[in-house]
């Protein structure tokens, strides 16, 4: 008997990351408390206009995420994506929206951060993207041009994320996509489930509720990151 939902061994898959997947390890996710961050709304901090109207409130926003998840540790769920890439290897490709490095710390290599780094600086006047682990509150230098007109290197809502070419050819090549965590909100990322599901692949939600995705998942499992991610690349790789 076969059973058709099974992957084959060479199968290729995208997986999909959002804040859910990093709740469990202490970092809040984005919209449990009415569309605000921690009290600041999305537009005075994750836009470039409330980056210009004011700079240090968004600095000390970002300065103390970045602190926050440095201070927390990869969970179950991040290091179940490692055991996966292990075994797939560049069969595998994580694509996250989030903007902590809980999967590079748990030792996945294929991750594409889409939204951005925490751990990274952008240079506003030269354009250079730097290693970054301190504050900016006090506008030290680039480290590249010496100017002091460092941002965080996160991807605000009107700015384009990251390596779309790159996401966009996994996602269309792949045998099956799978959404983690995320709410399904915020484009492009929320529309990479339909083109999947154009190109033929069998699509997978792992979230604690149904997303708010517009075409519907293959198939659905509903619970805590921790929980259902283990499960489900154990059965992935029981069929390898
Ligand atoms: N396990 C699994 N899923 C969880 C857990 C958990 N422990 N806790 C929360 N979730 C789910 C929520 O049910 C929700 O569907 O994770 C999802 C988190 O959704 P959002 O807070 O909207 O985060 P995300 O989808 O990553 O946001 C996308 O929007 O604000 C921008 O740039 C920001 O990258 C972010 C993007």
């Amino acid at each position: 008997m076969t059973d058709t939902a099974a992957p084959a061994a060479a199968s290729r898959i995208v997986v999909l990351t959002g804040a859910g997947i990093s709740a469990e390890s202490g970092i809040p996710t984005f919209r449990d408390a009415g569309g605000l961050w921690e009290g600041h709304s999305v537009e005075d901090v994750a836009t470039p206009q409330g980056f210009e109207r004011d700079p240090v409130t968004v600095q000390r926003f970002y300065d103390a995420r970045r602190r926050a998840a440095a201070s927390v540790a990869p969970n179950a769920a991040h290091h179940a994506l490692a055991r996966l890439e292990r075994s797939l290897g560049d069969r595998l490709l994580v694509v996250t929206q989030n903007v902590d490095d809980l999967h590079e710390r748990a030792a996945s290599h294929r991750v594409v951060h889409m939204h951005g780094r925490l751990d990274r600086a952008l240079c506003r006047a030269c354009g250079a993207r730097s290693e970054w682990h301190d504050d900016l509150e006090d506008r030290p230098s680039c480290p590249v041009c010496g100017e002091r007109m460092l941002r965080p290197d996160v991807v605000w809502f009107g700015e384009m994320p990251y390596e779309l070419d790159r996401i966009e050819n996994a996602v269309v090549a792949c045998d099956i996509f799978v959404s983690i965590g995320t709410s399904g909100a915020v484009y492009p990322a929320a529309g990479y489930v339909a083109l999947a599901a154009a190109f033929g692949a069998r699509t997978v939600e792992l979230n604690l509720e149904p997303s708010d995705a517009v075409v519907p998942f293959d198939e659905s499992l509903v619970g805590r990151a921790t929980d259902v991610v283990p499960a489900w690349v154990d059965g992935i790789l029981a069929r390898s």
